[in-house]
């Protein structure tokens, strides 16, 4: 059956059926491939993307559940030429090793910013607990973070 979205903006009818993870559906159908699979057990948040402004891990979210929601991914945050602060920061401050880990430190990060503008450094490190990095890169990781707060407070 068909099943329609709202992803970045856009409506989109996938070939899946109500019980698929979302997950599934945008890596294999839509080709937004910035979720990542890690773990698949809502353990690792590598898969997080946001559903109505909400940090929520795609592995374990069935796509019949969405079916008024609106999805954001990685994809939907900015382009390579006009990348969202978040993403520039995290360049900037070379916060990925491996990088698998990132588009779920991204999209937590975007929620927190969201509902925090100007979080402190415990806000991120807390909003991002739940977030694996097997690299160990979550110092640089933070850094970003405020560091896009601060370069969002100055627009
Ligand atoms: S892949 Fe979804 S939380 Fe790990
Ligand atoms: S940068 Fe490798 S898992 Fe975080």
């Amino acid at each position: 059956m068909a099943i329609s979205l709202k992803v970045n903006g856009a409506t989109r009818s996938v070939p899946a059926e109500p019980d698929t993870p979302l997950l599934y559906v945008l890596r294999n159908d839509l080709e937004l491939n910035g979720a990542k699979f890690g773990c698949g057990m809502a353990q690792c948040g590598a898969c997080t993307v946001l559903i109505d402004g909400k940090a929520v891990r795609s592995c374990v979210t069935d796509i019949g559940s969405l079916a008024n929601a609106e999805i954001t991914t990685l994809e939907g945050l900015g382009t390579i030429d006009r990348p969202h602060p978040l993403q520039r920061a995290f360049i900037e401050e070379q916060a990925a090793q491996c990088g698998y880990c990132i588009n779920g430190m991204i999209m937590s990060a975007k929620a927190l910013l969201d509902r925090i503008p100007k979080p402190t450094e415990n806000d991120v490190r807390q909003a991002l607990a739940a977030n694996l990095c097997r690299c160990g890169t979550h110092n640089r990781i933070v850094r970003a973070v405020l560091r896009a707060a601060n370069e969002m407070g100055r627009t």
